[in-house]
């Protein structure tokens, strides 16, 4: 796909409207707001310092499970002062606080819904079985809790959950229900920077809109991608500086918007270490100056700093191809973040040349190919249906997944229970970021990904897992599917409607 950029715009816009009455709203709020360009960069004040989400607690269970309790509730946040907005939040009034488990643990998490309406908590990233993971399946009603408990089996990442409401998710993720999920495990290299909220810093990177220090609750729709917002929140404060003590500064960056595509750097553009992605750390530190996010990924880079100095990270205009227009953000520019470095920094270990094995799966290994093309709000031409499973793999098999995208838009392609490799981008071998485990993955306009994942231990005929566009507006417009785990022998049973909730709660 090669159009030049200025005719874009328009075709992808009536593709849109020709593809859905569903997407008709977005004429009025495209139109008011074409050729807006948002750049805030030297007009940030940082004057709020960065709220770090507190770990969450927990107690052992008789069975020695690790328990954590956590309550959705709606809640008020002064975004600018003296102006509450409502927001909503897991164990507070926004965002959620920090689950963190090792390798090997079981957990269970009791999740009480006090909203007025059903929502859920998905565990992004995280490989469990179906019934625990939170999808539309799994609603929680309100005044209801729902216990999920699994065993965690894969390595050191930096995971998050959000609600998976089934056409609601954007709304419930926008108000503030969003949270980190860090695995640990005992190979990770000590040397990295890992005392969390000291020289380990968690970034939930999100934008929004604030009209008189309000949160609008029905997150407008703006581009083709979804909802776009004018300012920038980090672990739900704008403006935010974080006083730096260490020399080395690990950074785990979430993208949490609904729609938002970042390209972090730092603003003199000084190199750092990209030491993981979505799933886990990469083989070895890539030295990069930027590390683009799109809806629903992270990485994890090392920053050096110089004693006493200020620097801002910054996010600048996307780099993704021939057809990533303004309208969708493309030209975007904000600041994120100022680092300030004490006048005396304490020293840090070097980073390690190796950080992790990371065993390529053979694509000889695989038994299946399939192909899916994301396009107008649909996955081959399908929208999500609740009682549709789409397709069906075979326990402990392997399989290539070759997706391409089929309009003029981006989005952001995410499998659940898996962490799987990029074989291929457009035929050719994949970038060093690309190179470590994902779950996630930006597919611009015109890519072809070739990805390769297996479906290990859990099988199950009743509870279905999702995969699905992560531009939040396109998930919920129904750029989703459902996939069910079978052992030999199983045939599926198709689900109940997801509102009616059916599994956990007691
Ligand atoms: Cu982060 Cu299906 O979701
Ligand atoms: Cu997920
Ligand atoms: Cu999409």
């Amino acid at each position: 796909m090669t159009l030049p950029r200025r005719t874009l715009p328009r075709r992808t816009l009536l593709r849109v409207l020709g593809g859905s009455a569903l997407a008709l709203p977005a004429l009025g709020a495209a139109a008011s707001w074409a050729g807006r360009r948002v750049d805030t960069w030297g007009r940030v004040s940082f004057d709020r310092p960065l709220h770090t989400p507190p770990p969450a607690p927990s107690r052992t269970d008789r069975q020695g499970r690790r328990v954590f309790d956590l309550t959705i509730a709606e809640g008020r946040t002064e975004f600018t002062p003296g102006r509450p907005s409502p927001t909503w939040g897991i164990n507070g009034a926004h965002l959620g606080p920090t689950l963190r488990a090792a390798r090997g643990e079981t957990v269970r998490i009791n999740a009480a819904n006090t909203l007025g309406e059903a929502t859920s908590l998905h565990w992004h990233g995280m490989h469990l079985p179906a019934s625990m993971d939170g999808g539309p399946h799994q609603m929680i009603r309100p005044g209801h809790t729902w216990s999920p408990s699994w065993t965690v089996h894969q390595q050191a990442a930096t995971l998050w959950y959000h609600p998976h409401p089934h056409g609601r998710t954007a709304q419930h993720v926008y108000r503030g229900l969003a949270g980190l999920f860090l695995v640990d495990d005992d190979v990770a290299p000590p040397e990295l920077p890992h005392r969390y909220g000291i020289d380990d810093i968690p970034l939930i990177v999100q934008d929004l809109r604030l009209t008189d220090g309000l949160l609008d609750p029905d997150e407008p729709m703006a581009g083709t991608t979804g909802f776009l917002g004018d300012r920038i929140l980090v672990n739900g404060t704008l403006g935010p500086y974080l006083d730096v003590t260490t020399r080395r500064l690990r950074l785990r960056l979430l993208n949490g918007s609904t729609a938002r595509v970042f390209r972090f750097h730092l603003a003199d553009h000084r190199g750092f270490d990209l030491i993981a992605t979505d799933g886990g750390l990469l083989p070895a530190p890539h030295r990069t100056d930027r590390v683009q996010l799109a809806p629903g990924e992270r990485a994890e880079i090392v920053v050096t700093l110089v004693p006493g100095e200020r620097v801002v990270l910054r996010s600048s205009d996307p780099d993704t191809g021939a057809g990533f227009v303004q309208r969708d953000g493309g030209a975007d520019r904000f600041d994120v973040l100022q680092l300030r470095a004490a006048a005396t920094l304490t020293p840090s270990p070097r980073l390690p040349a190796r950080l992790a094995d990371v065993p390529r799966i053979p694509a000889r290994t695989a038994v299946n190919r399939r192909t899916f093309e994301l396009a107008e709000h649909t996955i081959n031409g399908r929208r999500m249906a609740p009682d549709r499973i789409d397709l069906t793999v075979l326990r402990d098999t392997t399989e290539i997944w070759e997706i391409r995208s089929g309009d003029g838009t981006l989005h952001s392609f995410h499998v659940h229970d898996v962490q799987f490799q990029v074989l291929t981008v457009d035929g050719g071998k994949p970038p060093p970021h690309l190179s470590g485990w994902k779950d996630t993955v930006l597919l611009p306009p015109g890519t072809t990904m070739r990805l390769i994942m297996r479906f290990a231990d859990y099988a199950d005929p009743k509870a279905p897992y999702m995969y699905h566009c992560h531009m939040l507006y396109h998930e919920d417009q129904g750029m989703m599917g459902q996939f069910m785990v079978l052992d030999p022998g199983q045939t599926p049973t198709a689900p109940a409607t997801p509102i009616a909730p059916h599994a956990g709660h007691h």
